[in-house]
């Protein structure tokens, strides 16, 4: 079992270190064009890995038999499909992102269409290796990080260009949500977090399932605003590092920042949708068991919402009481 693995590990490597010379060929110059085009540097390709997977339709499959690795083993790597009808690489003209763990071993990949096209991205299916819920991209980079928290995002891309822009502690869960294992092997090398999901609804639905996942296991939260980019990658590209670090100094406490979310599905000029909302902030307040800790959110949210502080209390503990 140990020895698949070790072989695994080895075929990924071999086949990232092929990707990427691709990037040097002639027929991987587009995939070097696109990446330049999206403002990655040399550098950053290199820290990366990244790499193109050429139009040939079984030519890495080819390679890594020539290595001497034989259809039984190259079937469990996820990179070809192996049928009677032929043989298939899995990735096919796409700009290819390598998956590191902590250890910084190859243990996926993930490939982008360049310009559009349906899947945006392909994953490597679930292997051995490759266990999607227990892994996070850049992690293997961000826990050498000196600052003292994490910046958790969506994508590839994200990841890349916060750590080119200097923000080495960025991570994302790949195409995947983010997951209470996610938490726990986050939870090893830090105990706080900004949250910088992309601003869309699907980003913000997100945000509000990691929430309660990270604080499961006693993670500080904070979300950061992206407005008005989409994502990290975006943000920095049209307003630079710079501004980038001021919205995470100004990044929200996560409990506020559910509650801006819950309000947006309430009319304030309504009597009783505002009476429901109110009902629905003491609610939550009392999830905060411990009385010091509840009185400190009361009292930021009756200040950031405007809610008289002595009727908001009155309304927790009337809640608080009928439970
Ligand atoms: N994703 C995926 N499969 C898709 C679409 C998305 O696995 N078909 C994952 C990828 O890891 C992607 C992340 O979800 O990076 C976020 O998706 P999205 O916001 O759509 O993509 P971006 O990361 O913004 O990618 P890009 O900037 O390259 O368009
Ligand atoms: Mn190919
Ligand atoms: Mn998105
Ligand atoms: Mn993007
Ligand atoms: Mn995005």
């Amino acid at each position: 079992q140990e020895d698949l693995r070790a072989t695994l590990l080895e075929i990924n490597k071999l086949a990232a270190s092929y990707f990427y010379y691709q990037l040097k060929n002639p027929q991987g110059e587009l995939g070097y064009k696109y990446l330049r085009d999206r403002e990655l540097s040399d550098d950053t390709i290199v820290r990366f890995g990244l790499g193109y997977s050429n139009k040939t339709s079984d030519d890495l499959y080819r390679f890594l038999k020539g290595k001497g690795y034989d259809d039984a083993i190259l079937k469990q790597t996820g990179l070809v499909t192996i049928e009677e009808r032929g043989t298939y690489d899995k990735f096919w003209n796409r700009v290819m992102f390598p998956i590191m763990d902590v250890n910084n071993r190859v243990i996926g990949f993930g490939g982008r269409v360049m310009g559009t096209g349906e899947p945006k991205y392909l994953n490597s299916p679930e292997t051995k290796l490759f266990d999607k819920s227990r892994n996070l991209y850049g992690l293997n980079y961000a826990r050498l990080s000196r600052e003292k928290y994490i910046l958790i995002c969506e994508g590839y891309m994200d990841v890349i260009a916060m750590h080119q822009a200097g923000f080495t502690n960025a991570v994302a869960s790949l195409g995947t949500a983010f997951t209470l294992q996610h938490a726990q092997l986050l939870k090893r090398y830090t105990d706080k977090v900004i949250l910088t999901y992309d601003s869309d609804g699907a980003g913000i639905k997100a945000a509000l399932r990691a929430i309660p996942i990270l604080k499961e296991v006693g993670m500080s939260i904070r979300v950061l605003n992206m407005q008005p980019y989409k994502d990290p990658d975006d943000f920095i590209k049209n307003l630079g590092a710079d501004a980038f670090q001021e919205r995470i100094k100004e990044a929200r406490n996560s409990f506020l920042y559910e509650i801006d979310v819950l309000k947006k599905d309430y009319k304030m000029d309504d009597p009783e949708q505002k009476t429901a909302f109110y009902n629905q902030v003491a609610k939550k307040l009392l999830e905060f068991p411990e009385a010091l800790e509840r009185e400190n959110y009361l009292e930021a949210v009756s200040r950031e919402f405007f809610i008289n502080y002595e009727d908001l209390k009155r309304l927790v503990n009337r809640l608080g009481a009928s439970l």
